[in-house]
């Protein structure tokens, strides 16, 4: 079988996770890395033996072999970056969020329409078992009428995580990351908008409890709202949290069960009585990614890169899709209008 061929742009906690995962599928070969950071080089080329370069359209210029560019830069460049790599006739992975506005995402589309190239966007937890679990119990409507649907993400994310409020580092700074519900909390929108799809009449609360010095947005935030299909629901969310990550939930109320997935990453079922129902035995969820003191979403970047070799060898399915990440980036926006 051939091998789909990558290049990783952004080599900073995530891209060299792409890079790993590329390196070992047996139907994927990595081909570069691109970081404006020249001071990886070194590093790099001795953990991936593969050339490195600062700028993406030099990469893309000497490797025309690359059929797949992998964005993994800070979240303003995702847009512009996707563009470049469509243009250039590559199929995109873009990590999560897809892009810090709706309209950038709908050129993210156009581009990949125009060009009939492939955009694969980074929501790993969907292939944890938990939400495997809840979009089969969902989705054959064994909960009935949903009434209620409740969202708790209660991080820590403190002043190291921020690099103390490092003027030229990216996180924190609202242009260029985009607030907590892009950067930390869109994995959990991204599974309640795959579950139960678009909201509206949405009410929000923000409040900025500790990170005056490390972030220009909120920490914290209560948000309320309806689902088009039925049904109420609200996401409450702080990185406030003392010391270390407390939990990221969702509880769902239906009319004929109930269902609550806890841990600290949406990783364990805390609850489950569905009528006539039982509960099957699932298989263990991955651990989170780890970032040493602060821990992330679920480490399942290894079936991103998968689904990719499948959709592009064997015309699978894009596991999630351009329009799901606009859909998620259009519900932050959406909530973000209120502040
Ligand atoms: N899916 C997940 O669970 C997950 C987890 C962590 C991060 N992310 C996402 O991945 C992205 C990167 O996050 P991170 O934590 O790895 O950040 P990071 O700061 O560790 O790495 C970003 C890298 O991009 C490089 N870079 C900046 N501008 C560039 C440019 N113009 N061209 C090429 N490289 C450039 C930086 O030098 C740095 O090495 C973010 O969008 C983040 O939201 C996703």
């Amino acid at each position: 079988m051939d091998k789909v061929k990558f290049a990783i742009v952004g080599c900073g906690r995530i891209g060299k996770r792409h890079a790993s995962m590329v390196k070992i599928n047996d139907n994927a070969e990595l081909i570069a890395l691109v970081d404006i950071d020249s001071a990886l080089e070194n590093g790099l080329k001795e953990e991936f033996d593969v050339p490195f370069y600062t700028e993406v359209g030099e990469m893309l210029q000497a490797h025309p072999e690359v059929q797949v560019v992998n964005i993994c830069t800070p979240n303003y460049l995702h847009a512009q970056q996707s563009i470049q790599a469509l243009e250039a006739n590559k199929h995109v992975v873009v990590e999560k969020p897809m892009a810090l506005t709706k309209t950038d995402a709908e050129r993210v589309i156009h581009t990949a329409l125009q060009v009939n190239k492939r955009v694969f966007c980074v929501m790993q937890n969907r292939y944890s078992p938990p939400a495997q679990w809840l979009k089969q119990v969902v989705g054959s409507n064994l909960l009935g009428e949903v009434y209620m649907v409740n969202i708790n993400c209660f991080w820590n994310r403190d002043g190291g995580y921020y690099q103390d409020g490092n003027p030229d580092y990216w996180k924190g700074k609202l242009e260029k990351d985009g607030g907590t519900l892009f950067t930390q909390f869109s994995h959990f929108l991204d599974t309640m908008f795959w579950l139960f799809g678009d909201i509206k009449n949405i009410k929000a609360s923000f409040f900025d409890f500790n990170h005056q010095k490390t972030t220009e947005f909120e920490d914290s935030g209560t948000v309320q709202f309806e689902f088009v299909n039925g049904g109420a629901g609200s996401i409450n969310y702080s990185t406030a949290v003392y010391d270390q990550n407390m939990e990221s939930s969702i509880s769902i109320i239906g009319e004929k069960g109930s269902v609550k997935v806890g841990g600290q990453y949406m990783n364990e079922i805390e609850h489950c009585h569905i009528q006539d129902y039982e509960m099957p035995e699932l298989e263990e969820t991955l651990p989170p990614n780890d970032y040493g003191k602060y821990k992330g979403s679920a480490a399942n970047h290894q079936f991103v890169i998968q689904n990719v070799v499948d959709t592009l060898l064997s015309n699978q399915t894009v596991t999630t899709n351009s329009l799901e990440g606009l859909k998620v980036v259009e519900i932050i926006e959406n909530i973000y209008k209120l502040k």
